[in-house]
Formats: C-alpha cells, sequence, structure tokens
C-alpha cells in the first residue's frame, strides 16, 4: 500500500465504455495543477471505496501531464478492484493515488521493439507506444482480443500508430486461432526488444515463444500471478529476525511473511499480494530466499525480497527492518 506522503488526491473527470467489460479512467489534480510525469510501463496504486488498493497501468501519453489514464478491465472474479472500480466509483469521485513507479520500463537502446498485447494488457503497452512514436522509433504493436469490440482504446491506437506496425489479432476465444507469437518471435533479431502484458495463458505462451531469445531483450508486465509451479518448494515454517528493531518472529506454513510481521503490530506497504508490484520489497541480509514473485529482476533477489509472496528456502531470514 503506498504511503501517505506518496499519495495524492485525483479526482475522476471522465470514465469512458472502451470495450466489453473495459472503462477508462481519466484522473486529473482537483485543483488543475499538472501532474508528475511518468515513464511507459508505470503503474500506480489506486486506493478504492471498500479499503482495496489495486495497482493499475498508466495508459496514456507520458509526455501529457493533464490527466492520468487507467484502462480496467471488469474481471468476473473480481477481488473487490475492478468490480469498486466499475459499480462504485463515479466521474467527479475523489481517489487517493500512489506515485506512478515502473517495473516494466523501455530499453533505450532497443533499435526496434515488438510490443505484444493480450486484451487488457494493452494499457502499459500504449504509453509505450506514445512514447516510442514520439522518440520516432521504430515499432510495431500487436493486440491480441477475442474480436473488435473487445479492443480498448481502438481509435486512439489507430490515430496513435501506424497503419502498417499496428496488427489486430482476433481469435474468438480460441488462442490457437489468433496470434502466432511463436512465429513472431521464431527469430531473436538483433537489438530487437519485446514486451508483453496480458493473461496468465498469454503470458506463458510469450514467454515460451521467446526462450531464445537474450534475457535482457525481453520485458513482461504480468496482471495476475501464474498457477504455482510444481517445482516450487512447500511452504514450511521458517524465522524471520527484524535487524533493525531486534525482534524475531515466526512464519507459519501457510502464512506470509506480511501477514507474519502485520501481527506484531508493525506495518509493511503491499499493494497487490501476489508479487506483482514490488511495493512490498524489503531487503535481506542473511539467508537463502525462495523467491515467488514475478516482479523484481535477478539483480534485485541478490538483495531484496518481496514478502508478500517470497519464503526462506532454509530455517531463518534476516531482514532489514
Ligand atoms: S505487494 Fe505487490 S509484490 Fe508484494
Amino acid at each position: 500500500m503506498s504511503t501517505a506522503t506518496d499519495t495524492q488526491l485525483l479526482r475522476v473527470q471522465a470514465i469512458r465504455w472502451q470495450a466489453q467489460g473495459i472503462c477508462s479512467y481519466e484522473l486529473v489534480d482537483p485543483e488543475g495543477h499538472a501532474l508528475k510525469p511518468f515513464e511507459a510501463g508505470a503503474h500506480v496504486d489506486v486506493h478504492l471505496p471498500g479499503g482495496v488498493v489495486r495497482s493499475y497501468s498508466l495508459a496514456g501519453d507520458p509526455s501529457d501531464t493533464s490527466h492520468w489514464l487507467l484502462g480496467v478491465l471488469l474481471e468476473a472474479k473480481s477481488r473487490g478492484g475492478s468490480s469498486a472500480l466499475h459499480h462504485k466509483v463515479r466521474v467527479g469521485d475523489l481517489l487517493q493515488v500512489g506515485a506512478a513507479r515502473n517495473a516494466f520500463p523501455l530499453a533505450s537502446a532497443a533499435q526496434h521493439s515488438i510490443l505484444i498485447a493480450g486484451g487488457i494488457g494493452i494499457t502499459p503497452l500504449k504509453a509505450m507506444a506514445h512514447t516510442l512514436q514520439a522518440a520516432g522509433a521504430s515499432f510495431e504493436l500487436h493486440y491480441c482480443a477475442r474480436s473488435p469490440g473487445h479492443v480498448a482504446f481502438m481509435k486512439e491506437l489507430q490515430a496513435l500508430v501506424p497503419q502498417a506496425h499496428l496488427h489486430f489479432h482476433f481469435d474468438g476465444g480460441e488462442p490457437g486461432k489468433g496470434l502466432d507469437i511463436a512465429g513472431l518471435l521464431k527469430v531473436a533479431a538483433p537489438n530487437t526488444h519485446v514486451y508483453y502484458c496480458g493473461p496468465v495463458g498469454f503470458m506463458n505462451a510469450c514467454a515460451q515463444a521467446s526462450e531464445h531469445w537474450p534475457q535482457e531483450a525481453v520485458h513482461s508486465e504480468h496482471f495476475k500471478a501464474p498457477e504455482p509451479k510444481a517445482t516450487d518448494l512447500p511452504d514450511g515454517a521458517f524465522e524471520v529476525h527484524l535487524v533493525k528493531s531486534g525482534e524475531t518472529i515466526q512464519v507459519g506454513p501457510d502464512q506470509t511473511i506480511v501477514r507474519a510481521i502485520e501481527l506484531t503490530g508493525r506495518r509493511v506497504s503491499t499493494s497487490c499480494l501476489s508479487g506483482l508490484c514490488g511495493a512490498c520489497k524489503v531487503e535481506y541480509v542473511d539467508g537463502e530466499v525462495d523467491h515467488r514473485d514475478y516482479i523484481l529482476s535477478d539483480e534485485e533477489k541478490t538483495h531484496c525480497l518481496t514478502v508478500c509472496v517470497s519464503r526462506a528456502k532454509g530455517k531463518t531470514l534476516s531482514l532489514n527492518l
């Protein structure tokens, strides 16, 4: 959860129906001030009615500081976030919104970029398209959806991306009939970077299709945590030392580190609670970590962990808290 110091109250200036199940939300400063610039790929925490906090990618033009734009799909099994936005939030409401954070940045050195969106995964990629187009950079955008009626921001994308570089792929709900992702990524072209975002099955297909690409040229952002892999370690109990406070706490087999810390009366910043956003990133100073997140880079994993999902491989972990 974003802390009070890095959140701001923003007014919902417009809500637009974008596509089947998808609405966009335009957020502005209530006094009309410019908002802080953000980088393409960034997301923000939105504090919603009912006390839930959810992360949403910023879908607008990063160079336009007049408003922030969200695109939100009403999830059939909403845990409260998309349902609150779709059913409770109205034009004129004020929402507490966190600072923009970017865990899905564009690589500045790329000579060509391939953006692949699955459904609502278009939101961060649309922001990237704005940035790449403004820079005169070479890129192509592939947008996979069930049908034209499921495409959000259609008109904006058509105005933004040159026709030859904008590709819609409709599968009628059968992924096998849509974009041939393996074919698209068959050749790992030099100086080319791939970015993808979408639902779990789509993410798995993209990950598989890009396995032979250099790791640093492939970038992704998950909206939902994939099912646990069979190779994941079992959830054993372990002990956590909080180095700064000197406390030692027990983490049970069915408890997260966040929960165990909260039971001591302390607060840890959290948002997605699924290892997706990085809000709960904490430094560790000792112990071996079973990293279960989808956000930290390999370098970050050498000294940080996400305490909402990650665990200890051994009996103890020491955190810089
Ligand atoms: S709260 Fe989002 S990664 Fe932990």
